[in-house]
């Protein structure tokens, strides 16, 4: 545990170049210069909040990494309902909203060789004890954490540990059996399938149906033109 760091995800890609094994993971107090999806920042104040990054060496192709980033989402969720009670869904790809509302987002970002993965770091940031004046202005609206959730302050070494727990658990699984079991998992708790989306990917903007995921943890969108799959993109629903 760090008190300070610029990023654990930016420390954790140094420690991945230096051979650092999987099931390193480096964890930070606080953040000065946090990174969210899509060259966004991420607020990560002193003791609020749960700052880690996790190293995995799996041995997978290149295009199974995604389905990483929505093991980690159902580690994620069953590791603060087993901790706190609270019951959170997940909106693809890998944000857990509670009440609709964003408390915890996962970075998943990955170094390759060729076709081989060379490390994949999962990188997760969880709202746990800000207040609601905590957050900036501009994230008053769409933020949240575990404390304003439940009406307490919560433990967030508790939280951790019961996260941690379920992403080996969920892991081991998945390089036993494959991505099906978590897919099941995944979908029980995902908003959105069957509803119409809207999602801004870098390459324009899409509208549809999400149909579900694939066997690779890509996004399928039923748009006017056909279906779409979408591998990365911020997500709206619209209600129509
Ligand atoms: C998102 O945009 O939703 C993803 C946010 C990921 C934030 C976490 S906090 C720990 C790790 N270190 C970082 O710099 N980012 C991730």
């Amino acid at each position: 545990m760090n008190d300070v760091l610029s990023s654990t995800q930016k420390k954790a890609h140094e420690l991945a170049n230096d051979n650092a094994p999987e099931g390193t993971l480096v964890v930070a107090d606080k953040q000065t210069a946090g990174r969210g999806r899509m060259s966004r920042v991420w607020h990560s104040q002193e003791g609020t909040g749960i700052w880690m990054s996790l190293i995995l060496r799996p041995d997978i192709p290149l295009q199974k990494t995604p389905q990483l980033t929505l093991l980690a989402a159902v580690a994620v969720v069953q590791g603060i309902e087993e901790a706190t009670g609270l019951q959170t869904d997940i909106k693809w790809p890998n944000d857990i909203l509670i009440h609709g509302k964003k408390a915890v987002g996962i970075l998943t970002e990955m170094q390759a060789e060729e076709d081989r993965v060379r490390s994949v770091i999962i990188g997760t940031g969880i709202n746990v004890n800000q207040e609601a004046d905590d957050f900036p202005e501009e994230l008053k609206e769409i933020a949240t954490s575990l404390s304003l959730a439940a009406g307490e302050k919560i433990d967030r070494a508790s939280v951790m540990q019961h996260i941690l727990l379920s992403f080996e658990k969920r892991y081991r699984d998945y390089l036993t059996h494959g991505f099906t079991p978590i897919k099941l998992l995944w979908e029980s708790y995902a908003l959105g399938i069957g509803s119409e989306l809207r999602a801004r990917t870098l390459n324009g903007t899409f509208y549809g149906k999400a149909l579900g995921i694939d066997e690779e943890g890509v996004l399928l969108l039923e748009t006017k033109e056909g279906i779409k799959k979408i591998y990365s993109a911020d997500i709206e629903m619209r209600s129509l």
